[in-house]
């Protein structure tokens, strides 16, 4: 999102833990666009304590659009049961905190001066697994209903103030995340999804981000329903489609 908001003309503030991979970006954003860039680290998973720094360092700049996009998956990027990894007490607090108290706090914390300016976008990446619930992805799906829930209902609380909020639910695109599997008519590159996504702010508050994942949200209730997945052969199914070796009669 960020190389592409810049290309659309923007200064960017680039947030995430991984410092050497964020100044990497930011030097390549001001190579390619030509915008100024900052780099924040943080690592969501801290809890509320590190919010006062980041609200710090964003004091002065005029955010004229938030994105917030950092999620992680339960324990690691496989499926897996609540109780099959190694520390679910940290793992839950991790997802709770990365997933849904950073788009919370960062909508609290940069919501004031846009309504000051009353003009602002903040754009939240739910997931197309925020749509029903999902075995053996239960913290990441219920985190990112959260996020989609959330995010209609500040867009209507704030609309009338000149804010724009999006809650947008991709299907699979090719990340780290999912392991980078091939991108094609179903898979999209991130570059791909990322411009498609913007195109869609402004016409709905809540979108899959592209037509190929529109179209699939679409058709799952037909090709996958809800009741199928909560069966031990759905839950099968789900494991053969995404490729994962796990047992489940362990
Ligand atoms: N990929 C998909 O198929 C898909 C589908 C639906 C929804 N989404 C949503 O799209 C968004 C982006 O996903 P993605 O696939 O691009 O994920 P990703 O490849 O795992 O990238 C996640 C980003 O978040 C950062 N991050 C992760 N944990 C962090 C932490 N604790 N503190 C600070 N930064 C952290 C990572 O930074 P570092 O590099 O520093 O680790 C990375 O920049 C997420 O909200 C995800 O839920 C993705």
């Amino acid at each position: 999102m960020a190389p592409k908001l810049a290309r659309r003309g923007l200064n960017v503030v680039l947030i995430s833990r991984n410092l050497s991979k964020l100044e990497l970006e930011a030097k390549e954003i001001e190579r390619l666009h030509g915008r100024r860039t900052r780099v924040i680290q943080a690592d969501f998973t801290g809890g509320l304590q590190i919010y006062g720094d980041i609200e710090a360092e964003l004091q002065g700049l005029e955010v004229g659009v938030l994105v917030n996009n950092v999620a992680m998956t339960y324990g690691g990027n496989k499926l897996k049961r609540l109780l099959d990894c190694e520390n679910p007490a940290k793992s839950m607090m991790d997802v709770v905190n990365c997933n849904i108290l950073s788009m919370v706090q960062m909508t609290r914390i940069v919501l004031p001066q846009m309504v000051s300016r009353r003009r602002g976008v903040i754009v939240n990446l739910s997931s197309v697994a925020s749509l029903r619930s999902v075995p053996l992805l239960a913290m990441y799906a219920a985190s990112k209903a959260f996020v989609r829930s959330f995010s209609l209902a500040v867009a209507t609380e704030y609309r009338p103030l000149g804010i724009t909020v999006q809650a947008v639910s991709p299907c699979v695109v090719s990340t780290n995340m999912t392991s980078h599997p091939t991108p094609g008519p179903l898979i999209k590159l991130p570059e791909d999804f990322a411009r498609e996504a913007l195109d869609t702010l402004g016409l709905s508050s809540d979108v899959s981000g592209c037509l190929s994942h529109a179209l699939q949200t679409l058709l799952m209730p037909v090709v996958l329903p809800e009741w199928l997945i909560h069966t031990p052969w759905g839950s099968q199914l789900l494991l053969k489609v995404t490729g994962s070796l796990m047992d489940l009669s362990e």
